[in-house]
């Protein structure tokens, strides 16, 4: 093929993909199948690869992602990013459109539309072609997150027909509830923090450092504002711009009214209060526009918002059910956790039956009793929350919710460590779901990975006295397994009441699998048998830190919490964790039995090397005390993965690491320079440092 050749057939299967992508996408109308789809975009890949000359960054290759943003630049706008102002009642709309109706002359024409619950975008277009992606950062400066921004599919990357040469359009980034729930499911699996709401998974996604892993998570956009030098001599309104920008290949939401009266407006707004649920995404209220790019010149703007436009924010939803009764869930390491079993009811779109009780102290702070009215929220979080009882319903001789003294499972009298709200079950080694628990994150996917051994196998090998700790997994043979049959009882995880029963048999082939997967464990990796020991408080990359600084199992054995407390990134917590788990005779005979089965309890060449320089250019002003650092410590860790630590806030400075007790004068500062003050666990989770979070093991 000619360079000539090429160079036609990429701007040929790029226009023809675009507007593949854009049937599929925004008209969801495809017009020829997905397998037919991925041949075209493979054939351009390969020619791109060929003739990286004619490689744009407009193609519809790069939607699958592959760059990498290790820093995210802070630019400014050039038009400011302003927000709307809010209004949570009839009243506030109505004395909105009385008072613009007051100071405009003519016909009034509200431009009502969606209010998109996620975050604002800044889409800048050169010529057609999508150059810059911003987020709103303070209005006045935002982050460039162009590359993250290319792989969503519904955010144009070139457009068609008569476009501006150079504007700007205003839009939010939403992750759709279907791409949520599966982020959250995987995210559950691998025992990682549960995003609690679409909004926060977006604002996470657009910041990962990875676009590959941008694409898969599926964003969406949606365009609601078009801004560039002279609109007003192109369109008259607010809408032909919109339908215009439609045009052009922009997703605009099909849900847009255009009402003159206040009773068309309050129709769109019940509406959409009711079927909301209905939607593949997240809204949080109506934004109300005056049409009239006229009207909206002679209405302005305050410092803050446009005096043209009012969001309507619709109520966290509530309803009033009734506490049924309460179970208390013993998780993996032997806290006890109540749980609101409660009378069914509608609330957002789903059935609420359950919400967590956390502790004690929630169960007093309401003073709850068995058949209580309590208020449920649910307000774009996942798990429903009890905010209230209604006193008035309460029936004469209620009982109260007293927390239980002893376990639910084995009867040991429950403990409490000083200063904390939680109540455990001290009886690690006789408790069944403490044990059970425990073997089941040993074999996990992310610990042991012996995906061969089920949870309904566990169960039976539990129940048979095949395995009582996870030195006995090892200790299995053929003649153990095979012919193995029961039915046992699946519980509720919440309630541990029986609600199936599944008939689990070892034949020939499973029997041979989990001998074979078990063999196969003793290659695992030394940071991942570490984590899978199960250690509170020590989660994955605690495992790697510990791993990496001590190298062995003898040397983690018999580190005292001052040598542990010394590596960066373990607090106190953690090291007087580790320390009691090998304290215990009784671990330290389970590590020797691992070590005689040839498990990995020393770190490789290779995995002890550096650390990733994740806050290369980034610039930090440590402020307060910290909880799992020294002062020193944490600046040590910024230096460690590649930051600067600087002794003043500048306009140049990227981040305020803000501990307890930080200097109101820095915050001040900090706050007036638009300068991002985070926390440790923010700081931490830039460094990729997950800490164990105290176990609720509640998943609604
Ligand atoms: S218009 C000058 N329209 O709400 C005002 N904003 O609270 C430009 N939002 O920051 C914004 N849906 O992120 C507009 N249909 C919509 C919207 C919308 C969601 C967000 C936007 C803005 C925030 C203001």
């Amino acid at each position: 093929m000619t360079q000539d050749q090429a160079r036609q057939r990429i701007a040929e299967l790029s226009e023809e993909l675009e507007q593949h992508n854009y049937n599929y996408y925004i008209l969801a109308k495809p017009t020829i199948s997905d397998y037919e789809f991925d041949m075209k975009l493979e054939e351009l890949a390969r020619l791109e690869k060929e003739f990286p000359e004619f490689l744009s960054p407009a193609s519809p290759t790069q939607r699958v992602g592959g760059g990498i943003t290790k820093e995210f630049k802070t630019v400014e706008h050039r038009y400011p990013m302003l927000s709307l102002s809010n209004s949570y009642s009839r009243e506030e709309i109505e004395e909105f459109i009385n008072r613009i109706k007051k100071s405009i002359e003519g016909e009034l024409e509200f431009c009502c539309e969606l209010k998109f619950d996620g975050l604002s975008i800044s889409l800048q277009y050169e010529n057609g072609l999508l150059v810059r992606a911003v987020t709103r950062g303070d209005g006045t400066r935002g982050d460039d997150v162009t590359t993250n921004v290319r792989t969503i599919r519904t955010v144009p990357l070139k457009l068609h027909g008569d476009f501006p040469e150079f504007f700007e359009m205003r839009g939010e980034i939403v992750m759709p509830f279907e791409s949520f729930n599966r982020l959250n499911e995987a995210r559950a699996e691998a025992e990682e923090d549960l995003f609690a709401n679409p909004r926060n998974a977006a604002a996470g996604t657009l910041k990962l450092q990875d676009s590959k892993e941008v694409a898969r998570r599926k964003l969406d956009n949606y365009c609601y504002y078009m801004m560039m030098d002279g609109l007003e001599n192109r369109y008259q309104t607010h809408y032909e711009s919109l339908m215009a920008a439609r045009k052009w290949g922009f997703n605009i939401s099909n849900f847009i009214a255009l009402c003159k009266s206040t009773e068309e407006i309050f129709e769109f707004i019940d509406y959409w209060d009711e079927k909301r649920h209905e939607l593949p995404f997240a809204i949080d209220g109506i934004v109300l526009k005056v049409n009239s790019y006229a009207q909206q010149r002679a209405l302005g703007y305050t410092a803050k918002s446009p005096k043209w436009a009012i969001a309507y924010k619709f109520k966290a939803e509530e309803v009033e059910t009734e506490l049924q009764s309460v179970d208390f869930q013993v998780g993996r390491h032997g806290t006890i956790t109540p749980v609101a079993n409660l009378a069914p009811v509608q609330l957002a779109g789903t059935t609420v039956k359950r919400a967590t009780l956390n502790n004690e102290d929630f169960i007093h702070q309401f003073d709850l009793h068995y058949g209580d009215t309590v208020t449920v929220v649910k307000g774009g979080e996942i798990i429903p929350k009890i905010i209230g009882v209604n006193l008035d319903k309460r029936q004469e001789g209620a009982k109260p919710v007293e927390f239980v003294k002893t376990c639910p499972i084995c009867g040991t009298q429950l403990v409490q460590n000083e200063g904390e709200a939680a109540w455990y079950c001290p009886n690690s080694s006789g408790c069944s779901p403490q044990i059970r628990g425990r073997i089941e994150h040993f074999i996990g996917r992310k610990a042991m990975n012996i995906e061969s051994l089920g949870e309904g196998k566990v169960e039976l090998l539990y129940q048979e006295g095949l395995v009582r700790n996870v030195a006995d997994l090892y200790d299995l043979t053929f003649e153990k397994l095979y012919g193995l049959e029961k039915v046992i009882t699946i519980e509720d995880e919440f309630s541990l009441m029986p609600v199936a029963t599944r008939k689990v048999s070892f034949k020939e082939k499973t029997a041979q699998n989990i001998l074979d997967a078990l063999e196969k464990s003793k290659s695992v990796p030394f940071e991942r048998v570490l984590f899978a020991l199960g250690i509170k408080f020590v989660g994955e990359s605690v495992a790697k830190v510990l791993a990496k600084a001590l190298h062995d199992i003898d040397h983690i054995i018999s580190a005292s919490v001052e040598e542990m407390t010394e590596i960066n990134e373990i607090g106190e917590k953690i090291a007087l964790s580790v320390r009691s788990f090998f304290d215990d005779e009784r671990n330290i005979e389970i590590v020797n039995r691992l070590k005689a089965k040839g498990l990995q309890f020393a770190i490789t060449e290779q995995a002890a090397s550096d650390k990733e320089q994740v806050l290369a250019g980034k610039t930090f002003v440590v402020s307060g005390v910290f909880v799992n650092y020294s002062r020193d410590g944490i600046k040590e860790t910024i230096e460690a993965y590649g930051g600067k630590n600087v002794g003043s806030i500048s306009s140049k400075t990227d981040y305020v690491l803000a501990g307890e007790k930080m200097g109101p004068e820095k915050r001040k500062k900090a706050e007036f320079l638009g300068i991002p003050i985070i926390t440790e666990a923010e700081f931490d989770a830039m460094i990729g440092v997950k800490r164990e979070a105290e176990e609720t093991g509640l998943l609604f």
